[in-house]
């Protein structure tokens, strides 16, 4: 919807040409367009209040960190989920309560669980009974009593992408089910913690109900018999993992998510959190990218392009499908023909798509990539010394750049050369 064609102007997102951006910043580039954020974000407000289910929203921060990206949900006034120190203090950078800001991950280093303590963390959840000592140690050094929720692993498959799915027995995430219990009335022993709930995440990109569904009944069942232990439990972080829709199936949907929470939790009197990432942003960005030169070969063409899988790693890494559409008009009229897009660092799998149904594309001619506001920029690298991408943001007609491309001398700041190496 924010996406469409123009017959002039081309492809526009939101109220603007996304040739013009092209232009101004150079290819490639990241476009993010805010009031697609805005949007999607009013959508999920309005599922919940459909299903009458009071729940705190908590940003997943990793899919996309970006400080306007955070400024524009804080100043909707949700909460952030954050997996690192960096994210953390990306975070309170933007003025983000930090009493507001859950602090999720499987490994949390003393210095970022000193950070996330000292600036009065609103809950940490905890993945296992050896981080829950260290933080009850610290805690107690500090003076500080940590909010705690302890992150269970339900041992239900989200059925998604084995890379991105995390609640399987045998991931490395969470605590096991079995375990549960007797951690967290351990955890109310323990100077320094209070335990307030529990947590829970299976995977990203999940786009039907039932997975969620089986995990949250049993994280209904375990708060039941904790409760029946005697001890209280207040909260219950519902995770992230809403998918979208990349291709042309249907993108998951906040109400049945939302009922699905209902119906297996809404009865327990429990604060409900949830940590959406993707499902939020993901649609609300693109990558766009000029064509190099179109290799002929025996097969299908390969389109070289000036983007890479250093700026977006998902198709090499997931085999992830992302939508790639001309920005020009008159190429999009023209007959589709199978097409191999890749990029030009030096890896076979640098491949954004196989046998893609494009238009022909001359050199020159600009794409974009879609769906690539999550785990898109923040997952890029400099390999191949390819500089970090610039980045603009729109909000109805209005843009402006976010993020200047890296400068080159910048990719080797910080590096030292110790004087052995250098020529005599
Ligand atoms: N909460 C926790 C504890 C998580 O581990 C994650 C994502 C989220 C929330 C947010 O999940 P979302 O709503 O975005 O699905 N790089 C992969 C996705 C990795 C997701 C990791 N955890 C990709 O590009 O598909």
């Amino acid at each position: 919807p924010s996406l469409r064609m123009h017959a002039l102007d081309g492809l526009m997102f939101e109220g603007v040409r996304l040739d013009a951006i092209a232009q101004d910043l150079g290819t490639p580039c990241w476009v993010m367009g805010a009031g697609t954020v805005r949007a999607r974000l009013r959508r999920l407000r309005e599922a919940a209040a459909e299903a009458a289910l009071p729940l705190g929203i908590h940003y997943a921060v990793k899919a996309n960190d970006h400080l306007a990206v955070l400024s524009l949900l804080r100043a909707e006034g949700v909460g952030a989920d954050v997996v690192s120190g960096g994210e953390l203090a990306r975070s309170t950078a933007v003025g983000f309560d930090p009493r507001q800001v859950v602090f999720s991950g499987v490994g949390k280093t003393p210095d970022e669980l000193r950070a996330a303590l000292g600036a009065g963390i609103g809950q940490i959840n905890v993945e296992s009974a050896e981080e829950l000592d260290q933080l009850s140690a610290l805690a107690t050094t500090m003076g500080r009593a940590a909010r705690v929720a302890l992150r269970i692993n339900p041992d239900v498959d989200a059925g998604t992408h084995a890379k991105i799915t995390t609640g399987l027995a045998d991931n490395k995430f969470g605590i096991a089910y079995a375990d549960a219990p007797a951690l967290f009335r351990r955890a109310a022993s323990l100077p320094g913690i209070e335990p307030v709930g529990f947590a829970v995440h299976i995977g990203s990109q999940i786009t039907e109900a039932s997975p969620f569904r089986s995990a949250y009944r049993r994280m209904a069942d375990l708060v039941r018999s904790v409760r029946a232990d005697g001890l209280p439990v207040s909260v219950l972080d519902c995770g992230g993992g809403l998918g979208i829709s990349y291709r042309d199936g249907p993108e998951g949907s906040p109400r049945t998510w939302f009922a699905a929470i209902r119906q297996e939790l809404g009865d327990l009197d429990l604060r409900l959190m949830i940590e959406p990432g993707r499902w939020l942003v993901g649609p609300a960005g693109l990558l766009l990218a000029s064509v190099l030169l179109v290799k002929r070969t025996a097969g299908a063409p390969f389109l070289v392009l000036d983007a890479a899988m250093n700026d977006l790693l998902r198709p090499s890494l997931y085999e992830a499908w992302h939508g790639i559409v001309p920005l020009s008009p008159r190429a999009a009229l023209a007959s589709r023909q199978p097409t191999n897009i890749v990029g030009p660092v030096c890896e076979t799998g640098d491949s954004f798509a196989t046998d893609r149904l494009l238009p022909p594309l001359a050199p020159g001619m600009r794409v974009a990539i879609l769906d690539a506001g999550a785990y898109g920029a923040v997952m890029s690298s400099t390999y191949n010394a390819r500089p970090l991408a610039a980045q603009a943001m729109l909000d109805g007609e209005r843009w402006q750049t976010i993020r200047e491309r890296q400068p080159v001398p910048a990719l080797w700041a910080g590096e030292t050369v110790p004087s052995w190496c250098a020529a005599p």
